[in-house]
């Protein structure tokens, strides 16, 4: 078991990802995002998870090289965001993301969302024309690995029909009151590190009373339950704070174990602090219109 922050999952590719990182979905642009990431570097995190999505990737390129913390010493990861599926869009949005990092290449690079059947017939032509511009990015050393983000086994077996290289991550919703066990497992069963989006379920899980309960039993806080749930669960959590204390106390999981018990506990939990968010409900091509050329 992981014994500190900077230790490490190795990918598929061998490449070397530290076991937690500091998520900035929903952390709003601008000093917030800067001092946060900071703080998170401050704070020993050395993994920094990002998308061109959430509108702060040059925010987060800022606050790491406000940080004076070295580059190669940081691992980077940004996702694809659906405007830009398709081979050449896909290589222009890569070079994007690096000019709004500030940096000349991305540790990892995840297909942020499938394009799936209810929201486009030719959606296994589509992610393969995608994944083709992955490929040709990390082959040209702009990428050290590639991977997806909320795929079903679905969408990662028809990738692989035509994928010369294959996906080493798949990022999903993770937190207690929805795990994906099944989802989670055919993942690792077929090679992949799994990280858990949401760990905290956004928040809504922190005030839950088994929790709560076994929060006070190891006299952690309900946040860092969550985080050594996933931990043991062998997923790569990402917890996002905009809070300099709570950043800090969220890595502090390396001290203690959940005993057997308290694992089961959260995994008999009744459903709690689900996104909604079902990659077969193609929930981004909903909120964001999903047309885009294909090319
Ligand atoms: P904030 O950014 O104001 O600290 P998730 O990582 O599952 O998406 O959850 C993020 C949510 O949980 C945010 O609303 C964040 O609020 C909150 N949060 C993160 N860490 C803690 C913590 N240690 N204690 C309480 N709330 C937290």
């Amino acid at each position: 078991m992981f014994t500190s922050m900077t230790d490490t999952f190795t990918l598929s590719n061998g490449v070397k990802i530290p076991c937690l990182g500091y998520g900035t979905w929903q952390t709003p642009s601008g000093d917030i995002c800067r001092e946060s990431v900071k703080a998170a570097l401050q704070a020993g995190y050395r993994h920094i998870d990002t998308a061109a999505g959430y509108a702060n990737e040059a925010d987060v390129g800022a606050g790491l090289r406000e940080s004076g913390v070295a580059r190669e010493d940081v691992f980077l990861t940004t996702k694809h965001w659906i405007m830009n599926r398709g081979y050449s869009k896909t290589i222009a949005a890569v070079e994007a993301s690096l000019k709004e990092l500030g940096t000349d290449y991305i540790d990892l690079y995840l297909v942020h969302w499938p394009c799936v059947e209810k929201s486009h017939p030719n959606w296994k032509e589509i992610n393969a024309a995608t994944w083709r511009g992955f490929e040709k990015m990390y082959k040209d050393g702009k990428i050290r690995a590639l991977g997806v983000s909320n795929y079903l086994p679905e969408h990662i077996l028809a990738l692989e029909e035509t994928a010369e290289i294959k996906p080493v991550v798949n990022q999903i919703e993770f937190h207690p009151g929805y795990y994906q066990p099944a989802l989670v497992k055919w993942c690792q069963d077929h090679g992949m590190v799994v990280e858990g989006w949401s760990p905290l379920g956004c928040g809504a899980v922190l005030k839950d009373a088994t929790i709560a309960k076994i929060a006070a039993k190891y006299g952690k806080s309900p946040a860092q339950i969550c985080i050594r749930f996933a931990l043991q669960s062998g997923v790569l959590p990402m917890p996002k704070s905009t809070h300099a204390d709570r950043i800090a106390d969220n890595a502090r999981v390396f001290d203690f174990n959940l005993a057997d018990e308290d694992m089961l506990a959260i995994q008999t939990m009744p459903p709690l602090g689900y996104s909604t968010y079902h990659p077969a409900e193609a929930p981004a091509d909903s909120l964001f219109g999903g047309v885009y050329d294909l090319d």
